[in-house]
């Protein structure tokens, strides 16, 4: 092993070429030093979105025939622009599903980014997609699932529910001839991520709604019920982890009715899929080895940047047969490799499983289950000291990372206003949501680094 790394040789002679970008070398450098600085500090938690026409002010005109120069846009993003953007690592950023990746995954971003990789086909990026193979292997693992199931890296959950459910109805179509006269539905609860409802509209199916149990869960009993009178639904989608409360549907009871229907079951676990890694939660799961397709979002709980959602299929030949693009200039293309364009709705893509690979490479699974266990732990501590709190009331006990809980006697406008406060001044991002039509307060948690003392000492002063 040597401690530095030597710049890779370019092509036999090659020189400097003076072309049209040829003065980029100094940009080039001030961007990776800026890049470099960005990774190892903290972004401002008080940075907050600015109003379009504040920007366009103290912006200027950014584009125009001649160029500002690499120095003033490098500026320009320092001072202006990403202290508009919110720092998605924040250790007290708890709203909607925060990221909190590692430096490792950051840095390997930038070296992503570098290689310039084609990611959609074997033949242009093989060691790449080697790699993310070996990252959705440790996936598959996890789930259970033989070791012929695959998938590929796409955007994010949205693009991995999407692509999956279109692959269900493919298979389903092909599967029974053909689709029912008024269409395909698909069934899941009003607690899927609103991502699914999103599919549902493009895929121009509907959508057949399944009641809850109290608490959010999509049971056995109530998908049978549902099911009872209707042979036009092509798939399940039960969420592994819902957004909004954190929540296991109950998985075992509904492969159970899959299987007895010749059903696709998709699990979206884009926020709780990370769960599978710490062994205190994964019972929970139990039956997820039964799934069809699964997605996870690495740039949730899984410690990697955006853009970056794991698709998995137990039978990747069904995916390739909904999703393999062909045409003239793509029909010398090997398929009988892995090439990822085959299995989601993409052609080009970067190999945006790189940055989760090295930092799992880095790392190993083992601190993996250490960071998430902490997590959890971490909620249960907070949600521990709610339930102790006379001001406050915990909705549940939390089931993975989401911490729900309310202030009895508080109105809207109060959660509001404190919520708004608390981001304004920095302190902590903790967003109010719904929880059977009233008001309550929410807390997801994803980062190791977040210590459970100091958000009990926030909410010890609330209200
Ligand atoms: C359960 C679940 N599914 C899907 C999504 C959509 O993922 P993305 O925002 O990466 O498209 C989310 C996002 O929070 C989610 O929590």
């Amino acid at each position: 092993m040597t401690d530095s790394i030597d710049a890779p040789p370019g092509p036999e002679g090659s020189q400097e070429i003076a072309g049209p970008w040829a003065d980029e070398r100094d940009v080039v450098a001030a961007a990776v030093e800026w890049a470099a600085r960005r990774v190892l500090r903290p972004g401002d938690p008080r940075a907050t979105a600015r109003p379009a026409s504040e920007l366009a002010a103290r912006a200027g005109q950014t584009i125009t025939a001649e160029g500002i120069g690499g120095a003033a846009a490098l500026s320009l993003f320092d001072q202006v622009l990403e202290p508009a953007t919110r720092a998605q690592d924040g250790v007290l950023n708890l709203a909607y599903i925060p990221s909190a990746p590692t430096d490792a995954a950051i840095a390997f971003d930038l070296v992503t980014s570098a290689a310039n990789i084609f990611g959609g086909m074997w033949e242009a990026g093989a060691g790449a997609i080697f790699a993310e193979n070996e990252a959705l292997a440790w996936l598959v693992r996890l789930l259970g699932w033989p070791t012929t199931a695959g998938g590929c890296f796409v955007s994010g959950g949205t693009m991995g529910n999407l692509s999956a459910l279109a692959a269900a109805r493919e298979y389903t179509t092909h599967c029974r001839g053909g689709r029912p006269g008024g269409g395909w539905r698909l069934a899941c609860t009003t607690e899927v991520h609103s991502s699914i409802r999103a599919a549902a509209r493009i895929l121009d199916v509907g959508v057949l709604e399944v009641g809850l149990d109290d608490r959010g869960h999509l049971t056995g009993d109530a998908l049978r019920q549902a099911l009872a009178d209707s042979d036009d639904v092509f798939a399940v989608v039960a969420p592994a982890g819902t957004t909004n409360a954190g929540v296991i549907d109950d998985l075992a009871d509904v492969a159970d009715v899959c299987t007895e229907r010749a059903l696709w079951l998709h699990v979206d676990g884009a926020y709780g899929g990370a769960g599978l890694a710490a062994p205190s939660v994964r019972g929970r799961f139990a039956g997820i080895e039964r799934a069809d397709s699964f997605i996870v979002d690495p740039h949730k709980w899984l410690f990697a940047p955006y853009d970056c959602c794991a698709l998995l299929y137990r039978a990747p030949e069904l995916a390739r047969a909904a999703h393999a693009q062909h045409a003239g200039y793509l029909d010398e293309i090997d398929r009988e490799e892995w090439n990822p364009a085959d299995l989601a709705i993409h052609l080009s893509r970067r190999a945006r499983g790189l940055p989760f690979w090295f930092s799992l490479a880095t790392h190993g699974t083992a601190r993996y289950t250490q960071a998430i266990e902490q997590t959890i732990a971490t909620a249960t501590a907070v949600a521990e000291a709610i339930r102790h709190f006379t001001h406050l009331r915990l909705i549940m006990e939390p089931e993975l990372s989401v911490v729900l809980f309310e202030r009895p006697g508080w109105s809207d406008a109060e959660y509001r206003a404190w919520s708004r406060r608390n981001a304004t001044e920095g302190v902590i991002l903790c967003l109010p949501t719904r929880w059977h039509d009233r008001f309550v307060l929410r807390l997801a948690f994803v980062n190791p680094e977040t210590t459970a003392e100091r958000v009990i000492e926030i909410l010890a002063d609330l209200g």
